[in-house]
């Protein structure tokens, strides 16, 4: 209880924490507070204009930072917090365009993480938090791989273990009636159709061409230093020409039959909840070993159930498939 009250407390005078939440490690600051979320920018190497996901520890404690808590939002918040959705509405006028990236909506979660809660409870104000690695890298699911991107740079690290999902969440922008997916994550469109009549997808997800409206959407993201290829069928993993600089990331049935040295795999589990959960994880190991020059991951095709793996890990090879 005593550590909780001093980074709660780190957080509400300036400081910048670095949280576990049921997705990723969040990189906190407090989000009332310019200058303590100019130093996130700074830690992470972040473009300014990305704006920043508030954590709450509760529905009450979003109602101040919105112009309105609208029917929609709270049957959302009622439904899947604390949990994996994000939810953008017009900001309240406290909310400082620092968080915000200067966009007139505010983004809202509610992580689904006990130790968190209690930290931003402790805290007293909403918390600002990203992804705790440097803009680009792999998100992090431990605390050592938050602590191999960030010290030096940050007050405080929270070691809760391994993040349960993965993935980060899923961000949507809340209307009436009706949701927009910005990023996909572990809530679907099936899930979100049980609150709100109407799902659409922000038209960037596949148009390599269009703005997305989440900015950091249109970062390459997620990147190790070796060149990470999508693998599109199973079939090709054993046609591919693999040699010491190869590292390939996939599933235990896989992974098995493959003439690759050992420390040349990572095994990403049995299926795609438990691929969620290691593919970020993969991506770093590799970035450990400099000799590794590709890297095959396999590829999921089980529709939106997939969506959020695929989009992370597309963004990780930059568009290269075999
Ligand atoms: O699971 C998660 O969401 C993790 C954990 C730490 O909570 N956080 C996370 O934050 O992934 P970050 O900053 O790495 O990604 C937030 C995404 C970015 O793509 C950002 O552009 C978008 O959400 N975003 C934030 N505020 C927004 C807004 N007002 N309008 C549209 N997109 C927004
Ligand atoms: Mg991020």
């Amino acid at each position: 209880p005593e550590t909780i009250e001093t980074l709660g407390k780190l957080l509400r005078d300036g400081g910048l924490v670095a949280i576990p939440t049921e997705t990723v490690y969040g990189l906190g600051a407090n989000g009332l507070d310019s200058e303590a979320m100019s130093r996130i920018y700074e830690a992470k190497g972040r473009p300014s204009d990305n704006p920043l996901i508030l954590h709450v520890p509760d529905m009450a404690a979003a109602k101040p930072l919105v112009k309105s808590l609208t029917p929609t939002a709270q049957r959302l918040m009622e439904r899947f917090w604390p949990g994996p959705l994000t939810i953008t509405l017009p900001k309240a006028d406290c909310v400082p365009d620092r968080a915000t990236g200067g966009l007139p909506r505010v983004a809202l979660r509610c992580p689904d993480h006990d130790l968190c809660r209690a930290v931003l409870t402790a805290a007293g104000v909403p918390v600002a938090a990203p992804s705790a690695n440097i803009s680009g890298r792999p998100s992090p699911t431990t605390a050592d791989a938050v602590y191999d991107d960030m010290k030096g740079r940050i007050d405080a690290i929270l070691d809760a273990g391994t993040c349960d999902i993965g993935v980060e969440s899923t961000v949507v922008e809340c209307g009436d009636d009706e949701v927009t997916i910005l990023r996909p994550g572990g809530i679907t469109e099936q899930m979100l159709l049980e609150v709100v009549s109407k799902v659409n997808y922000d038209t960037a997800l596949s148009s390599p061409t269009a703005v997305p409206k989440a900015p950091g959407m249109k970062y390459r993201h997620y990147a190790p230093s070796a060149q990470v290829y999508v693998v599109d069928q199973a079939e090709t993993f054993a046609k591919l020409d693999l040699d010491v600089s190869c590292g390939v990331m996939a599933t235990s049935d896989l992974l098995e039959n493959l003439p690759v040295p050992e420390e040349n795999k990572f095994n990403l589990g049995k299926n795609l909840t438990e691929a969620d959960h290691n593919l970020f994880a993969g991506l770093r190991y590799f970035d450990d070993r400099p000799e590794i020059k590709s890297i095959y991951v396999e590829s999921f095709d089980q529709g939106e159930e997939s969506l959020a793996y695929m989009n992370r890990l597309n963004k990780a090879a930059g568009g290269h498939h075999v």
